[in-house]
């Protein structure tokens, strides 16, 4: 596995693979990787020729007094599993490397932003937008693979490559849980024992919702809200920061009965101390 560290190592690296008319597949992160991430470079690894995971812990897209100092970081562990998962090359540059001297260009996407994290967390889009442009610039991959825990960002960047013609496909994939239900997320390891035992009432809240829907044929989000919050608020240390049900991948309230609607989202973000969880679940009309 080829570890580059700058822009210029990676283009050499790009221009040999590219010569064997290889595909590229590419798994954007921010690092201490779990099982999550390693699922993301096996479907890469399923679907193109060479497989690309970028390390790099974005400033821009942590909001003053968020976690950017204190998000975990382990350089030499995050080698040794993405190698184990069998990436080609890991791009790992510095915040120096990325952004050279002050940013004064950025991108941002309208309307799929308002709402949930985009609300809670003002520029956090902006920069994940930003970045994820630069990167997919520098790795040029032919697919691009995203965890469906950040659904919204998965919305914000498939419309971002769409309205800027980025010739590449976003591929959406499942959410990795441990055995209790709790998504896995990189910020798992901040939780207390008694904090980790409570978060699993995310995932029990949102699967409890096939059961609701069956009892009560005409819910509409904002019943459905109000279980969801019912039920999480039954843990003692959750604090919601939102809960809500939307279309997706537009973002809009449901204004029909949920049974009538093509597709919609119940996302959730709670904290439990310092940290906060998101977990989501997504209703597809067969
Ligand atoms: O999902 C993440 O880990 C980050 O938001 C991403 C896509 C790597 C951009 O920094």
């Amino acid at each position: 596995m080829k570890v580059l560290r700058t822009i210029g190592d990676y283009k050499l690296h790009l221009q040999q693979v590219k010569s064997g008319s290889r595909t590229v597949g590419f798994v954007p992160t921010m690092g201490y990787l779990h099982e999550g991430h390693m699922s993301l470079v096996a479907r890469a690894k399923a679907e193109t020729d060479h497989v690309v995971m970028s390390i790099f812990v974005n400033p821009l897209q942590f909001g003053p007094g968020e976690d950017f100092e204190r998000y975990p970081r382990d350089e030499e562990r995050d080698l040794a599993l993405a190698s184990q998962a069998g990436a080609d090359a890991v791009f790992l540059p510095s915040a120096a490397e990325m952004y050279p001297s002050a940013v004064k260009t950025t991108v941002s996407v309208s309307g799929l932003t308002e709402r949930l994290c985009g609300a809670s967390r003002p520029g956090h889009f902006s920069g994940v937008a930003t970045v994820v442009s630069k990167l997919f610039h520098i790795v040029q991959p032919d697919r691009a693979y995203f965890g469906m825990k950040d659904a919204q960002q998965v919305a914000v960047i498939q419309q971002m490559v769409n309205d800027l013609n980025f010739p590449l496909a976003v591929v959406p994939c499942p959410t990795l849980r441990e055995s209790d239900g709790l998504a896995m997320s990189s910020r798992n390891v901040y939780l207390s024992r008694e904090e980790r035992k409570q978060a699993p009432v995310l995932y029990r809240a949102l699967q409890s919702i096939d059961g609701w829907m069956n009892e009560e044929p005409h819910m509409t989000g904002a019943m459905l809200e109000e279980r969801l919050r019912r039920m999480i608020e039954s843990a003692p240390d959750a604090d919601i920061d939102y809960v809500q049900v939307l279309t997706y991948p537009g973002l809009e309230p449901v204004e029909a009965p949920l049974g009538a609607a093509d597709t919609f989202i119940a996302a959730v973000a709670v904290k439990f101390g310092n940290t906060r969880l998101i977990d989501n679940r997504l209703f597809q009309k067969q």
